[in-house]
């Protein structure tokens, strides 16, 4: 392959809403990230949310008042047992989950999560069992597999462009170490809240479940957040499968000039590395390399992405991309990340 053959256009990586996109929508939980990323997609996609519903009544007016939303209340079952919604946005908090996704599946609604799933493996497994035995379709939002850049990445990989990929790095330098926020009080947020995104995305570039993980964490003296902030994990596979992970995610980085978000994919034949505005391409051996501007944006389009998937999966009556019983096996490398870092000892599966 030469440099100028790489076709990487904006169409192929970009999500778009499925052909059958009039499912119903009706939300749970209208906090920050629902206004702030799901509804935006869903109205740039031409989605149609029908009812939401939030324990708090300002919440409920506030965001029916904005996205002009026809029917919501504080009481769920203006969502759960209303004929109009087809499909429940499920946007609480990993903690608030379990008794919710009970009444989800007694509604017999389908679901898609927001992520985490959950922030234990009994939760966890409890949630995805009461979904399958009640027949109902159970996706966890993993919405950065959608996000242009991720999707421009994976899309490359899959063309073996760069051949067999042995190494997979990612470098996240962040700051949410803010005072008052709900991310500094959640225990092993760093690591179960926000980086179960990278770790899911660690299986969606190499299409595998490692067999070992080892984390190491440390805490910023004087830090607002009640876990570590910082963490290296590393994943380790089959032999056979010759490649490996290395996810370091510095999400007290306090000087914003300094900040950062990379990957990079190493190939037998060439390297890939991605932002979320750029993918750079080069082949070993040739001094030629290739920058491709990412046409749009993770927040809010793969959202509309994730959701489209959903719907997809409900028209084709098959499985979602990330299934609830699917990130059983990211949730579990998180929580053994944590293990990991706590004991100092690597987990075995
Ligand atoms: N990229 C992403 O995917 C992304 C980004 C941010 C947050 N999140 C996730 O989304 C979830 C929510 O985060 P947020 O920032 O919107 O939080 P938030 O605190 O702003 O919103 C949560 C909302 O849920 C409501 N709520 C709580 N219990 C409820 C119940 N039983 N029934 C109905 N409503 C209930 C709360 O009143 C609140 O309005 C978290 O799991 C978080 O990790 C995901």
């Amino acid at each position: 392959m030469t440099m100028s053959s790489i076709e990487l256009r904006p169409e192929d990586y970009q999500p778009r809403p499925p052909a059958k996109k009039d499912y119903r929508i009706g939300v749970i939980g209208c906090g920050g990230i629902l206004n702030g990323a799901h509804l935006p997609a869903y109205q740039k996609f031409g989605y149609r949310v029908v009812a939401c519903t939030d324990i708090s009544e300002e919440a409920v007016r506030r965001t029916r008042e904005r996205w002009g939303i026809p029917a919501g209340s504080t009481d769920i079952r203006c969502v759960l047992e209303n004929p109009d919604v087809d499909v429940v946005d499920l946007a609480v908090h990993a903690n608030q989950r379990l008794p919710v996704i009970e009444k989800i599946a007694a509604a017999r609604k389908p679901v898609l999560s927001q992520k985490p799933f959950a922030m234990n493996w009994k939760d966890a497994t409890t949630m995805v069992d009461l979904c399958e035995k009640a027949g109902v379709k159970l996706m966890i939002n993993q919405q950065a597999r959608w996000a242009p850049a991720h999707r421009a990445a994976k899309l490359l990989v899959s063309r073996g462009v760069i051949g067999h990929v042995y190494s997979v790095m990612h470098v996240n330098r962040s700051f949410q170490d803010r005072a008052g926020s709900w991310f500094v009080a959640l225990e092993n947020f760093n690591i179960i809240d926000h980086g179960i995104h990278y770790i899911d995305l660690s299986r969606y570039f190499t299409g595998r479940n490692p067999l070992r993980i080892k984390a190491t964490t440390t805490r910023m003296p004087g830090q607002n957040a009640v876990s570590p902030m910082i963490f290296t994990i590393l994943l380790e596979y089959e032999p056979s499968a010759q490649v490996m992970t290395t996810l370091h995610f510095n999400n007290i980085i306090q000087v914003p000039k300094l900040r950062s978000y990379d990957w990079y994919l190493d190939g037998t034949h060439g390297s890939i590395a991605v932002n979320q505005s750029e993918l750079t391409v080069q082949f070993k051996d040739q001094p030629e390399y290739q920058v491709f501007q990412i046409q749009g944006t993770w927040f809010p389009d793969a959202f509309g992405g994730s959701m489209g998937e959903m719907m997809q999966a409900l028209a084709e009556n098959r499985e979602p991309e990330t299934s609830g019983r699917d990130n059983l096996n990211s949730v579990r490398i998180a929580y053994a990340a944590v293990e990991s870092s706590e004991t100092g000892k690597t987990v075995e599966f």
